[in-house]
């Protein structure tokens, strides 16, 4: 297995080590991307065919323990339940815990709890699978540095390699086979003003996985070819934006490459529709207010829910014109994000 080998040279001679700890424990934010990874070089190894770009959202994340349980097979609690080992849910956990499993005879307790919005399309996968892989690092005492383990996290989600630091994230594609060069990094960069309102639609679960979503667009769209080359031109414009502190640039490049990745969708056989009447109210309800002057783009992801982008000036209006189930400031302090 591919993923085994990228863990065992990750990890080298302290690949099947004991645990140092009795307890590992670690918080990781969720992120948004502003530039996103649709489409996969390797399914297994989830590498991209794209680079992408993120934000964090401070605060809202996923907590996680873990120790070695003697038992007989993994217990997993999430917001204080235990979680039935057939589920989804947990199938995925212990598929990845498999990972790290020196001999068959290892077993975890694993403790999460989220504060997440249930059903907000905040995906929890990214900060669930960054908190375990940090709260692993702890457990045994590896000690990594957090490029090695944004590697480690993404062999359980794409997403999750950037969820390993607040502030704006960079994911590199990288080119290699096995995946060593594909990781997440932390930009220098803040924006202190910079908020993002959470829009709900539906907190209905999605019937169509982001990892199916994402497979059918690249095996049956017949312009994903044009995608790569949009993120290249998206990915300079955001880190300039940013650079330059100029908003307007920044959400008109956000937004229109969130809506070139449902385009996409669209052009897929069978076709998938995240967006909903509802959506499209919210996205006119955008475009009016922009019109009418004021600085507001939207992003969105795997879901019909909107992620609105303002600067701090406008909240009270934001918050007038629309029903945010949360409002987070991005950039709470202006300390250096890493
Ligand atoms: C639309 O990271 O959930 O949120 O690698 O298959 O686990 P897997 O996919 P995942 O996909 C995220 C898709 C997205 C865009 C993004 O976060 O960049």
């Amino acid at each position: 297995m591919k993923a085994i080998a990228a863990v065992k040279q990750i990890l080298g001679n302290l690949y099947s080590s004991l645990p140092q700890h009795k307890i590992g424990s670690a918080f990781a934010p969720v992120n948004i991307a502003l530039c996103k990874y649709w489409g996969k070089r390797d399914i297994e190894l989830n590498l991209p065919i794209t680079s992408s770009f993120s934000v964090a959202l401070p605060e809202l994340g996923t907590r996680t323990s873990i120790s070695i349980l003697h038992g007989e097979h993994d217990r997993i609690q999430l917001n204080n339940q235990d979680i039935a080992i057939n589920t989804q849910f947990a199938e995925r956990l212990i598929e990845f815990l498999d990972f790290f499993r020196f001999t068959s005879k290892i077993h975890f307790s694993v403790t999460t709890t989220s504060n997440i919005p249930i059903g907000a399309g905040l995906a929890s996968s990214a900060s669930g699978f960054a908190a375990l892989v940090l709260a692993l690092d702890k457990l045994f005492g590896w000690g990594l540095p957090k490029q090695q383990l944004s590697i480690l996290a993404r062999l359980g989600s794409g997403s999750a390699c950037r969820s390993l630091w607040n502030g704006f994230v960079k994911w590199h594609a990288g080119t290699a086979a096995d995946g060593m060069d594909s990781f997440a990094e932390p930009m220098a960069m803040i924006w202190p003003d910079l908020m993002l309102g959470i829009c709900m639609v539906s907190t209905a679960e999605k019937k169509i996985s982001s990892r199916t979503a994402m497979q059918r667009t690249v095996t049956t769209s017949k312009y994903y070819n044009m995608w790569p080359e949009q993120v290249m031109h998206d990915l300079v414009a955001i880190e300039a934006a940013i650079n330059k502190q100029d908003f307007n640039l920044l959400g008109e490049v956000v937004e229109a490459n969130a809506l070139a990745m449902h385009a996409l969708m669209l052009t897929t056989q069978p076709p998938i529709l995240y967006t909903t009447a509802t959506t499209i109210t919210l996205m006119e309800k955008v475009w009016q207010l922009r019109k009418a002057g004021t600085q507001v783009y939207f992003t969105q992801d795997a879901g019909p829910n909107l992620k609105l982008l303002f600067l701090r000036k406008d909240i009270a209006l934001i918050k007038k014109t629309f029903n945010l189930s949360s409002v987070i400031t991005l950039f709470p302090s202006d300390e250096y994000y890493e």
